[in-house]
């Protein structure tokens, strides 16, 4: 397979993950623009993995300067052979801060990447975020964000059968990968050490973690079941 086909394929994952992936784009797209008062002009997009999100973001913005952040050795390969000139694709490890950027971005995204970090982790990358954003940039963190309330009794805490099916997808992605032995062996010592990816929390602990972090609003502006998007704006 070639990695354009990769890249596809990522995307049909992704797309299994998240139900409304292309409707949470949309909703990116539009809360950037409306932000930045027309296209943003410096996009962050951290956890980026092989670049299909900030490769529609470059496309769509053709004068912004994307950069993908990430630390996947195989991902950042995928995303250094397909993404478009105008992005940059930088390694480095999110949790380790200062990030290596010069900052001042109009538009931050954090797609499905927040639940690969611990709790204290994330509440620092909220911080983190809200430094490298210029005053009106936005921070956009999607991931598995349920409502606050009583999700025993809603059922919003239960997988459903789709969700066990992405995991199967997500795991033959990565065992169908050929060609790519040393890269997957760098992979496994970078996340060696890592936590598992399977931090959770509400909506309402996100928009608390943004607050705490300097963010004077926050709050959802998309849901798809479990899933869901904070935006929260530097003033
Ligand atoms: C499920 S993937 C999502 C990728 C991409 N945002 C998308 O939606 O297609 C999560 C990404 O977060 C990245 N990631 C996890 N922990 C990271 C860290 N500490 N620093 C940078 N990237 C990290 C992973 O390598 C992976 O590319």
């Amino acid at each position: 397979m070639t990695t354009a086909l990769w890249r596809d394929t990522w995307a049909t994952v992704m797309g299994g993950f998240v139900p409304g992936l292309a409707e949470l784009e949309r909703t990116v797209h539009v809360a950037a623009e409306a932000a930045a008062g027309g296209p943003p002009r410096r996009v962050l997009d951290l956890g980026g993995g092989p670049g299909v999100l900030a490769e529609r973001m470059a496309r769509r913005w053709p004068a912004a300067e994307v950069t993908l952040l990430d630390i996947d050795p195989v991902l950042l390969a995928m995303a250094r052979a397909g993404v478009p000139a105008n992005v940059t694709v930088v390694e480095a490890d999110l949790t380790a801060q200062p990030w290596p950027l010069p900052g001042a971005y109009d538009l931050i995204t954090a797609v499905m990447t927040v639940h690969y970090l611990t709790s204290a982790q994330a509440a620092d990358a909220y911080a983190a975020a809200w430094r490298a954003l210029a005053p009106g940039g936005v921070l956009i963190v999607a991931d598995l964000m349920p409502e606050d309330g009583l999700p025993g009794l809603m059922g919003a805490l239960e997988p459903g059968p789709e969700e066990a099916a992405a995991e199967l997808a997500w795991a033959e992605w990565w065992a169908n990968l050929e060609g790519l032995e040393a890269l997957l062996h760098e992979r496994a010592l970078t996340f060696r050490d890592k936590s598992p990816a399977e931090f959770v929390a509400s909506a309402g602990w996100h928009a608390a973690a943004a607050r705490r972090a300097g963010f004077a609003e926050a709050g959802v502006v998309w849901r798809c079941g479990r899933h869901a998007a904070l935006a929260a704006v530097r003033t």
